[in-house]
Protein backbone atom coordinates (compact mmCIF):
# COMPACT_ATOMS: atom_id res chain seq x y z
CA UNK A 1 0.00 0.00 0.00
CA UNK A 2 2.06 2.38 0.83
CA UNK A 3 4.62 1.80 -2.08
CA UNK A 4 1.64 4.16 -3.82
CA UNK A 5 2.65 7.24 -1.54
CA UNK A 6 4.08 9.59 -3.44
CA UNK A 7 6.72 11.89 -1.84
CA UNK A 8 5.65 15.70 -0.29
CA UNK A 9 7.34 18.95 -1.11
CA UNK A 10 9.28 20.97 2.23
CA UNK A 11 6.46 22.70 3.57
CA UNK A 12 6.88 26.45 2.79
CA UNK A 13 7.53 27.47 6.28
CA UNK A 14 9.00 24.49 8.06
CA UNK A 15 11.15 23.82 5.34
CA UNK A 16 12.85 26.85 6.10
CA UNK A 17 13.83 26.42 9.89
CA UNK A 18 14.73 22.39 8.82
CA UNK A 19 17.42 24.24 5.65
CA UNK A 20 18.47 26.64 8.58
CA UNK A 21 19.04 23.91 10.59
CA UNK A 22 21.69 22.41 8.52
CA UNK A 23 23.74 25.24 7.27
CA UNK A 24 27.19 25.19 9.28
CA UNK A 25 27.60 29.29 9.07
CA UNK A 26 27.90 31.17 12.01
CA UNK A 27 26.35 34.22 10.43
CA UNK A 28 23.66 32.73 9.08
CA UNK A 29 19.86 34.74 9.77
CA UNK A 30 16.48 32.62 10.16
CA UNK A 31 13.61 35.21 9.37
CA UNK A 32 11.35 32.39 8.55
CA UNK A 33 9.22 30.14 10.73
CA UNK A 34 7.01 32.98 12.65
CA UNK A 35 8.71 32.99 16.50
CA UNK A 36 9.26 35.74 18.69
CA UNK A 37 13.24 35.64 19.31
CA UNK A 38 14.93 37.82 21.36
CA UNK A 39 18.16 40.01 20.95
CA UNK A 40 20.19 36.82 21.34
CA UNK A 41 18.03 35.02 18.69
CA UNK A 42 16.30 33.03 21.70
CA UNK A 43 12.94 32.30 21.79
CA UNK A 44 12.13 32.58 25.84
CA UNK A 45 9.65 31.05 27.58
CA UNK A 46 7.77 34.39 29.54
CA UNK A 47 8.62 34.34 33.14
CA UNK A 48 4.84 34.07 34.56
CA UNK A 49 4.68 30.63 32.24
CA UNK A 50 7.45 29.10 33.84
CA UNK A 51 6.40 29.91 37.06
CA UNK A 52 2.95 28.49 36.40
CA UNK A 53 4.15 25.62 35.05
CA UNK A 54 6.37 24.84 37.95
CA UNK A 55 3.10 25.50 40.77
CA UNK A 56 1.02 23.59 38.19
CA UNK A 57 3.57 20.36 38.54
CA UNK A 58 4.19 21.00 42.24
CA UNK A 59 -0.13 21.00 42.66
CA UNK A 60 -1.13 18.57 39.84
CA UNK A 61 -2.81 15.18 41.56
CA UNK A 62 -3.77 13.68 38.44
CA UNK A 63 -3.28 13.43 35.27
CA UNK A 64 -6.87 11.47 34.12
CA UNK A 65 -8.90 13.06 31.45
CA UNK A 66 -10.55 15.99 31.15
CA UNK A 67 -12.85 16.34 28.00
CA UNK A 68 -13.29 16.85 24.59
CA UNK A 69 -13.63 20.42 24.82
CA UNK A 70 -10.53 20.69 27.21
CA UNK A 71 -10.05 22.97 30.70
CA UNK A 72 -13.48 25.23 31.33
CA UNK A 73 -11.18 27.54 32.94
CA UNK A 74 -9.32 28.11 30.10
CA UNK A 75 -11.68 28.13 27.61
CA UNK A 76 -13.81 31.23 29.85
CA UNK A 77 -10.17 32.89 30.53
CA UNK A 78 -9.22 33.22 26.86
CA UNK A 79 -12.64 33.73 25.91
CA UNK A 80 -13.08 36.53 27.69
CA UNK A 81 -9.26 37.90 26.76
CA UNK A 82 -10.45 37.96 23.34
CA UNK A 83 -13.89 39.09 23.67
CA UNK A 84 -13.36 41.61 26.48
CA UNK A 85 -14.96 41.39 29.96
CA UNK A 86 -18.03 42.17 28.56
CA UNK A 87 -18.08 39.61 25.89
CA UNK A 88 -18.90 42.17 23.47
CA UNK A 89 -22.42 42.60 24.78
CA UNK A 90 -22.64 38.98 23.43
CA UNK A 91 -22.15 36.88 26.98
CA UNK A 92 -23.59 33.32 26.84
CA UNK A 93 -24.01 33.21 22.93
CA UNK A 94 -19.75 32.09 22.43
CA UNK A 95 -19.52 28.45 22.42
CA UNK A 96 -15.66 28.05 23.71
CA UNK A 97 -13.83 24.54 22.83
CA UNK A 98 -10.01 24.31 23.74
CA UNK A 99 -8.06 22.84 20.76
CA UNK A 100 -4.38 21.99 20.02
CA UNK A 101 -2.96 24.86 18.87
CA UNK A 102 -4.42 27.91 16.31
CA UNK A 103 -4.22 25.32 14.00
CA UNK A 104 -6.69 22.39 15.55
CA UNK A 105 -8.98 25.28 16.26
CA UNK A 106 -9.38 26.12 12.40
CA UNK A 107 -9.70 22.95 11.59
CA UNK A 108 -12.35 22.40 14.30
CA UNK A 109 -13.92 25.28 13.24
CA UNK A 110 -13.96 24.15 9.47
CA UNK A 111 -15.59 20.82 10.78
CA UNK A 112 -18.26 22.57 12.54
CA UNK A 113 -18.69 24.86 9.16
CA UNK A 114 -19.07 21.21 7.56
CA UNK A 115 -21.60 19.81 9.69
CA UNK A 116 -23.70 22.60 9.72
CA UNK A 117 -23.08 23.97 5.81
CA UNK A 118 -21.04 20.88 3.84
CA UNK A 119 -21.59 23.34 0.79
CA UNK A 120 -19.55 26.14 1.44
CA UNK A 121 -16.82 27.75 0.21
CA UNK A 122 -14.30 29.55 1.93
CA UNK A 123 -12.59 32.45 0.81
CA UNK A 124 -9.12 33.73 2.17
CA UNK A 125 -7.16 36.91 2.29
CA UNK A 126 -4.83 37.34 -1.20
CA UNK A 127 -1.99 36.61 0.08
CA UNK A 128 -2.74 34.39 3.29
CA UNK A 129 -1.19 32.37 6.10
CA UNK A 130 1.00 29.62 3.64
CA UNK A 131 -0.63 26.69 5.72
CA UNK A 132 -4.60 28.44 5.23
CA UNK A 133 -5.09 26.32 2.12
CA UNK A 134 -3.87 23.49 2.53
CA UNK A 135 -5.38 23.09 6.11
CA UNK A 136 -9.04 24.47 5.30
CA UNK A 137 -8.63 22.50 1.90
CA UNK A 138 -7.86 19.10 3.41
CA UNK A 139 -11.22 19.60 5.61
CA UNK A 140 -12.59 19.44 2.23
CA UNK A 141 -13.62 23.00 1.40
CA UNK A 142 -13.17 24.56 -2.13
CA UNK A 143 -10.83 27.81 -1.30
CA UNK A 144 -11.11 30.82 -3.06
CA UNK A 145 -9.07 34.43 -2.59
CA UNK A 146 -10.48 37.40 -2.06
CA UNK A 147 -8.51 41.04 -3.38
CA UNK A 148 -6.31 41.90 0.00
CA UNK A 149 -3.12 43.64 -0.39
CA UNK A 150 -1.06 45.65 -2.92
CA UNK A 151 2.49 43.96 -3.02
CA UNK A 152 3.28 47.50 -5.28
CA UNK A 153 1.57 50.15 -2.85
CA UNK A 154 2.19 48.37 0.45
CA UNK A 155 -0.96 48.58 1.73
CA UNK A 156 -4.84 46.69 1.43
CA UNK A 157 -6.60 47.32 -1.45
CA UNK A 158 -9.26 47.96 0.35
CA UNK A 159 -12.02 49.15 -2.19
CA UNK A 160 -11.21 45.54 -4.31
CA UNK A 161 -11.56 43.87 -1.02
CA UNK A 162 -14.98 45.01 0.38
CA UNK A 163 -16.36 44.98 -3.83
CA UNK A 164 -15.30 41.31 -3.86
CA UNK A 165 -17.05 40.56 0.10
CA UNK A 166 -19.92 42.51 -1.50
CA UNK A 167 -20.45 39.85 -4.10
CA UNK A 168 -20.58 37.11 -2.57
CA UNK A 169 -23.19 34.89 -2.09
CA UNK A 170 -24.81 34.27 1.56
CA UNK A 171 -23.31 31.69 3.31
CA UNK A 172 -19.89 32.85 2.17
CA UNK A 173 -17.16 31.67 4.84
CA UNK A 174 -14.44 34.35 4.86
CA UNK A 175 -11.44 33.71 6.35
CA UNK A 176 -10.06 37.33 8.12
CA UNK A 177 -6.72 38.02 10.43
CA UNK A 178 -7.78 39.79 13.73
CA UNK A 179 -4.13 41.51 13.73
CA UNK A 180 -0.77 40.80 12.28
CA UNK A 181 -1.54 39.77 9.02
CA UNK A 182 0.26 36.76 7.78
CA UNK A 183 2.04 37.35 5.77
CA UNK A 184 2.24 40.91 4.98
CA UNK A 185 1.73 42.55 8.63
CA UNK A 186 -0.43 44.77 6.77
CA UNK A 187 -4.10 45.23 8.68
CA UNK A 188 -7.02 46.69 8.24
CA UNK A 189 -7.64 50.48 10.21
CA UNK A 190 -10.96 50.04 12.41
CA UNK A 191 -12.90 52.32 9.94
CA UNK A 192 -12.42 49.72 7.36
CA UNK A 193 -12.97 46.94 10.12
CA UNK A 194 -16.55 48.66 10.60
CA UNK A 195 -17.06 48.73 6.92
CA UNK A 196 -16.34 45.26 6.72
CA UNK A 197 -18.60 44.44 9.49
CA UNK A 198 -21.43 46.23 7.83
CA UNK A 199 -20.60 44.04 4.74
CA UNK A 200 -20.03 40.86 6.36
CA UNK A 201 -24.06 41.29 8.51
CA UNK A 202 -25.61 42.31 5.49
CA UNK A 203 -24.94 39.65 3.09
CA UNK A 204 -25.05 37.11 5.57
CA UNK A 205 -21.30 35.36 5.50
CA UNK A 206 -19.75 33.89 7.70
CA UNK A 207 -16.42 35.42 9.45
CA UNK A 208 -13.93 32.89 10.25
CA UNK A 209 -11.79 35.02 12.23
CA UNK A 210 -7.79 33.89 13.09
CA UNK A 211 -6.08 35.44 16.09
CA UNK A 212 -2.66 34.24 16.70
CA UNK A 213 -0.72 37.43 17.45
CA UNK A 214 -2.86 39.25 20.33
CA UNK A 215 -0.62 41.55 22.15
CA UNK A 216 2.11 41.39 19.40
CA UNK A 217 0.92 44.36 16.88
CA UNK A 218 0.12 46.92 19.38
CA UNK A 219 -1.20 45.95 23.23
CA UNK A 220 -3.66 42.87 24.19
CA UNK A 221 -6.95 45.10 23.79
CA UNK A 222 -6.07 47.23 20.30
CA UNK A 223 -5.25 43.50 18.58
CA UNK A 224 -8.84 42.50 19.07
CA UNK A 225 -10.86 45.23 18.53
CA UNK A 226 -11.33 43.94 15.10
CA UNK A 227 -13.30 40.56 16.39
CA UNK A 228 -14.89 42.89 19.48
CA UNK A 229 -16.21 45.51 16.72
CA UNK A 230 -17.62 42.06 14.34
CA UNK A 231 -19.32 39.95 17.36
CA UNK A 232 -21.21 43.58 17.93
CA UNK A 233 -22.68 43.37 14.41
CA UNK A 234 -22.67 39.60 12.70
CA UNK A 235 -25.08 37.12 14.33
CA UNK A 236 -22.32 34.21 13.96
CA UNK A 237 -18.87 34.22 13.60
CA UNK A 238 -16.15 31.49 14.00
CA UNK A 239 -12.68 32.94 16.03
CA UNK A 240 -9.68 30.63 15.81
CA UNK A 241 -7.30 31.19 18.72
CA UNK A 242 -3.44 30.72 19.28
CA UNK A 243 -2.00 30.72 22.65
CA UNK A 244 1.76 29.47 20.62
CA UNK A 245 3.46 33.11 20.05
CA UNK A 246 1.93 35.17 22.60
CA UNK A 247 2.68 32.79 25.43
CA UNK A 248 5.21 31.08 24.10
CA UNK A 249 3.81 27.84 24.22
CA UNK A 250 4.22 27.17 20.41
CA UNK A 251 4.98 23.09 21.07
CA UNK A 252 2.73 22.17 24.01
CA UNK A 253 -0.14 23.04 20.99
CA UNK A 254 -2.58 25.28 23.02
CA UNK A 255 -5.70 27.19 21.17
CA UNK A 256 -9.03 27.99 21.65
CA UNK A 257 -12.05 27.87 19.24
CA UNK A 258 -14.95 30.26 19.58
CA UNK A 259 -18.19 29.90 17.90
CA UNK A 260 -20.60 32.47 18.50
CA UNK A 261 -24.16 32.16 18.00
CA UNK A 262 -27.26 33.84 18.18
CA UNK A 263 -28.62 32.70 21.53
CA UNK A 264 -27.09 30.93 24.41
CA UNK A 265 -29.72 27.66 23.21
CA UNK A 266 -27.59 27.54 20.67
CA UNK A 267 -24.13 28.08 21.98
CA UNK A 268 -24.81 25.44 23.82
CA UNK A 269 -25.50 22.88 20.58
CA UNK A 270 -22.73 24.45 18.87
CA UNK A 271 -20.37 23.45 21.93
CA UNK A 272 -22.15 19.99 22.35
CA UNK A 273 -21.04 19.36 17.80
CA UNK A 274 -17.93 20.69 19.23
CA UNK A 275 -17.11 18.43 21.70
CA UNK A 276 -18.16 15.16 19.27
CA UNK A 277 -15.98 16.77 16.23
CA UNK A 278 -13.21 16.97 18.59
CA UNK A 279 -13.65 13.54 20.19
CA UNK A 280 -14.27 12.24 16.45
CA UNK A 281 -10.43 13.60 15.29
CA UNK A 282 -8.42 13.47 18.82
CA UNK A 283 -10.52 12.80 21.29
CA UNK A 284 -9.10 15.49 23.78
CA UNK A 285 -7.03 18.19 23.19
CA UNK A 286 -3.73 18.76 25.20
CA UNK A 287 -3.52 19.72 28.94
CA UNK A 288 -0.73 20.97 29.45
CA UNK A 289 -0.24 24.48 27.92
CA UNK A 290 -4.21 25.14 28.40
CA UNK A 291 -3.71 24.70 31.97
CA UNK A 292 -0.58 27.18 32.24
CA UNK A 293 -2.39 30.00 30.10
CA UNK A 294 -5.80 28.92 32.48
CA UNK A 295 -3.41 29.71 35.78
CA UNK A 296 -1.42 32.79 34.22
CA UNK A 297 -4.74 34.44 33.35
CA UNK A 298 -6.08 33.64 36.63
CA UNK A 299 -3.58 34.66 39.53
CA UNK A 300 -3.38 38.45 39.25
CA UNK A 301 0.48 38.74 39.58
CA UNK A 302 1.15 36.00 37.01
CA UNK A 303 -0.91 37.85 34.79
CA UNK A 304 0.64 41.32 35.71
CA UNK A 305 4.14 39.87 34.47
CA UNK A 306 3.37 37.99 31.37
CA UNK A 307 1.18 41.14 30.01
CA UNK A 308 3.87 43.46 30.45
CA UNK A 309 6.37 40.61 29.13
CA UNK A 310 4.10 40.55 26.16
CA UNK A 311 3.79 44.73 25.97
CA UNK A 312 7.87 44.41 25.95
CA UNK A 313 7.91 42.25 23.06
CA UNK A 314 5.44 44.03 20.95
CA UNK A 315 7.77 47.15 21.67
CA UNK A 316 10.78 45.18 20.39
CA UNK A 317 9.29 44.04 17.52
CA UNK A 318 8.20 47.51 16.35
CA UNK A 319 11.26 48.95 17.33
CA UNK A 320 13.38 46.67 14.88
CA UNK A 321 10.79 47.56 12.32
CA UNK A 322 12.29 51.12 12.39
CA UNK A 323 15.86 49.63 12.83
CA UNK A 324 15.14 47.44 9.51
CA UNK A 325 13.55 50.19 7.42
CA UNK A 326 16.26 52.45 8.24
CA UNK A 327 18.99 49.84 7.63
CA UNK A 328 17.25 49.21 3.87
CA UNK A 329 16.96 53.02 3.29
CA UNK A 330 20.34 54.09 3.91
CA UNK A 331 21.47 51.26 1.84
CA UNK A 332 19.09 52.32 -1.26
CA UNK A 333 18.77 55.41 -1.51
CA UNK A 334 15.66 56.48 -2.86
CA UNK A 335 13.72 53.51 -2.40
CA UNK A 336 10.75 54.01 0.48
CA UNK A 337 10.89 51.26 3.49
CA UNK A 338 8.63 53.53 5.48
CA UNK A 339 5.86 50.96 4.87
CA UNK A 340 7.73 48.25 7.20
CA UNK A 341 7.30 50.82 10.09
CA UNK A 342 3.47 50.78 9.29
CA UNK A 343 2.83 47.37 9.36
CA UNK A 344 2.35 45.18 12.56
CA UNK A 345 3.18 41.99 13.95
CA UNK A 346 6.22 39.50 13.25
CA UNK A 347 5.68 39.82 9.73
CA UNK A 348 6.55 41.77 6.46
CA UNK A 349 6.71 40.95 2.88
CA UNK A 350 9.53 41.94 0.66
CA UNK A 351 9.55 42.18 -2.82
CA UNK A 352 11.71 39.60 -3.42
CA UNK A 353 11.41 37.54 -6.34
CA UNK A 354 12.30 33.46 -5.84
CA UNK A 355 15.52 33.89 -6.91
CA UNK A 356 16.43 36.60 -4.59
CA UNK A 357 15.26 34.68 -1.77
CA UNK A 358 17.18 31.98 -3.08
CA UNK A 359 20.46 34.19 -3.50
CA UNK A 360 19.77 35.51 0.20
CA UNK A 361 19.81 31.67 1.64
CA UNK A 362 22.30 30.38 -0.97
CA UNK A 363 24.92 33.60 -0.90
CA UNK A 364 23.78 35.36 2.56
CA UNK A 365 22.67 32.83 4.90
CA UNK A 366 19.63 35.00 5.42
CA UNK A 367 16.57 32.42 5.39
CA UNK A 368 13.33 34.11 4.85
CA UNK A 369 10.28 32.45 3.49
CA UNK A 370 9.65 31.74 -0.56
CA UNK A 371 6.95 34.27 -1.00
CA UNK A 372 9.39 36.91 0.86
CA UNK A 373 7.88 37.13 4.06
CA UNK A 374 10.49 37.83 6.91
CA UNK A 375 10.15 37.50 10.38
CA UNK A 376 10.84 40.95 11.84
CA UNK A 377 11.62 39.17 15.33
CA UNK A 378 14.63 37.20 13.59
CA UNK A 379 16.09 40.23 13.35
CA UNK A 380 18.51 41.85 15.80
CA UNK A 381 21.27 44.86 17.05
CA UNK A 382 23.83 41.98 16.26
CA UNK A 383 22.53 40.95 12.85
CA UNK A 384 20.22 44.03 11.45
CA UNK A 385 23.75 45.16 9.31
CA UNK A 386 24.10 41.67 7.46
CA UNK A 387 20.26 41.59 6.88
CA UNK A 388 20.38 44.92 5.68
CA UNK A 389 23.45 44.39 3.78
CA UNK A 390 22.19 40.80 1.81
CA UNK A 391 18.68 42.20 1.31
CA UNK A 392 19.94 45.25 -0.28
CA UNK A 393 22.18 43.35 -2.32
CA UNK A 394 20.24 40.86 -4.21
CA UNK A 395 17.77 43.52 -4.41
CA UNK A 396 20.30 45.43 -6.45
CA UNK A 397 21.35 42.87 -8.52
CA UNK A 398 17.51 41.64 -9.16
C1 LIG B 1 4.21 31.03 10.68
O1 LIG B 1 3.40 31.51 9.90
O2 LIG B 1 5.43 31.04 10.49
C2 LIG B 1 3.72 30.42 11.96
O3 LIG B 1 2.35 30.57 12.06
C3 LIG B 1 4.19 29.03 12.17
C4 LIG B 1 3.53 28.05 11.26
O4 LIG B 1 3.02 27.06 11.78
O5 LIG B 1 3.53 28.24 10.05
Amino acid sequence: MFELLTRVPDDPILGISAAFKRDTTPLKVDLGVGVYKDDHGNTPVPAAVKRAEAEIIAVQASKAYLSPVGNPGFNAQVLELVMGADHAGRKGDAAAVQAPGGSGALRLGAELVRVSSPGSTVHVSDPTWANHIPLLGSAGFKIERYPYYSAAKHSVEFDRMSAHLEALPSGAVVVLHACCHNPTGQDLTLTQWAAIADIVARRGLLPFVDLAYQGLGDDLERDAASIRMLARQVPEMLVAVSCSKNFGLYRERTGLLIALTSSAERAAIAAGQLGRLARTIYSMPPDHGAAIVDRVLSQPELRRSWTEELAAMAVRINGLRGLLADGLTSRMRGSDFSWITRQRGMFSRLDLTPSMVETLREQHHVYVAPDGRINIAGVSQANVDHVATAIAAVMASG
